[in-house]
């Protein structure tokens, strides 16, 4: 097979796309953003996540989860609206959501498959990371929905989903993004020092924007807070995603960066608070 077409990000690519409030907005209008992430063990990912979707211009966030990462996210960012849910009743009646974000620390037990299918079960955008990820390798009928999915894995992730070995996916991670995309029907974005964005009959975009001071526990669940909000404001999979990935990048950037000069260590916290500062940029 011929190598699929590929097109670099550029700035002005993002800055065309990006949704901007017009004097008529209203936070419903900018984009109600669904957060399912976290559990009683693991609450920092779901306070990433959150904080990646509000730094991001989220209209509004809708958080939905255990107690525990309720009780952190409420902590963390007040303008967030919360609600505590289990896994039998799932995400209900949680009010209007425009896209959901899935996964990150939700666990990957029998509750989260039940939180997962209740989600994906909605007529709407669904990001899926992270644990969502695992839960759904085990069970890709997950996946069978009529409304847009959108996967941000990393290598390991996008390896289990295809049962191919990490290090093959390495070697040919053009080839594997837009096989996922094809075979599994979801716009794919994978993560690594360089991120490519795939969806079937499209070039396949690359970001380079990054920095090797982003691998660091957690900057991950930063990135799909910020595509989950750009979904919900009305982006294609294929634009959120690959709007997230330029802008994460130069964050990452920023947050690392000193006017001084030279580069410093980050963590992840620092790249969503910089989330403007590189929309700005
Ligand atoms: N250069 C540029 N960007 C990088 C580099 C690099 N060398 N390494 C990583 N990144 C970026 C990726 O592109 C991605 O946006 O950092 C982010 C890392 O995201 P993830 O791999 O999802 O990592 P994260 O979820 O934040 O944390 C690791 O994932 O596998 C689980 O259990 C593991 O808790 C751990 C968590
Ligand atoms: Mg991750």
């Amino acid at each position: 097979l011929p190598d699929p077409e590929v097109v670099a990000l550029t700035g002005a690519d993002v800055a065309a796309r990006l949704p901007r409030p017009g004097a008529e907005s209203d936070k419903y209008r900018r984009g109600v953003v669904g957060v399912v992430a976290g559990s009683d063990r693991f609450t920092g990912a779901a306070v990433l996540t959150v904080g990646g979707a509000v730094r991001a211009g989220a209209g509004l966030v809708r958080f939905a989860s255990a107690a525990e990462p309720v009780a952190q996210v409420r902590a963390r960012w007040p303008e967030a609206v919360t609600k505590v849910i289990t896994p039998e009743e799932g995400v209900g009646d949680v009010g209007r959501v425009q896209a959901w974000v899935l996964g990150p620390g939700m666990g990957t037990g029998d509750e989260a498959h039940a939180l997962a299918r209740s989600v994906l079960a909605s007529d709407v955008p669904v990001l899926v990371d992270a644990d969502g990820l695992t839960v759904v390798s085990r069970d890709r009928t997950l996946l069978r929905r009529d409304a847009p999915t959108l996967i941000t894995p990393h290598t390991g992730e996008l390896g289990r989903l295809l049962g191919v070995a990490p290090a093959d996916i390495e070697t040919r991670r053009l080839h594997y993004a837009e096989h996922a995309a094809r075979e599994l029907g979801v716009t794919v974005l994978l993560k690594g020092s360089t991120t490519l964005v795939a969806e079937e009959g499209r070039p396949v975009r690359v970001n380079v924007t990054g920095t090797p001071w982003l691998a660091t526990g957690g900057t991950g669940d930063v990135l799909a807070g910020i595509a989950g909000a750009f979904l919900a404001g009305g982006l294609s999979c294929y634009d959120a995603a690959s709007c997230a990935a330029y802008l994460h990048g130069l964050a990452g950037r920023l947050a690392a960066g000193d006017p001084r000069g030279g580069e410093a260590p980050i963590a992840a916290l620092d790249v969503a608070l910089e989330i403007p500062a590189a929309v700005r940029a």
